[in-house]
């Protein structure tokens, strides 16, 4: 079992390798979408962007095609950017959500 941190509301679950990080955070009740995106989101997709997230320590898979072309605009203030949809889990994370 892995361990993810989401450092910002101070919680930590515990996941199997291989898990989807936006799975795991509403499978433990975490929301990582703001306002009206908690209702209004792409389910996944990666099209929405309203799941961003910053991996803090931990190691993930590659940013992917998905989350360079929307994430296109936002890289340019925040590199660190990620689309919590597109993360596979692979380590202990400590994770800091923007909601
Ligand atoms: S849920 Fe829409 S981009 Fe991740």
């Amino acid at each position: 079992m892995l361990e993810i941190l989401f450092e910002n509301i101070k919680r930590k679950v515990k996941v199997e390798s291989g898990t989807n990080l936006r799975k795991a955070a509403i499978a433990n009740k975490i929301s990582l979408y703001p306002h009206i995106f908690k209702l209004l989101n792409c389910r996944g997709r990666g099209l929405c962007t309203s799941c961003r997230v910053e991996i803090i320590s931990g190691k993930v898979n590659e940013r992917n095609e998905i989350e360079e072309n929307n994430l296109k605009k936002a890289l340019k203030t925040n590199p660190d950017l990620r689309l919590a949809c597109q993360i596979t889990v692979e380590d202990n994370l400590v994770v800091r959500s923007h909601v």
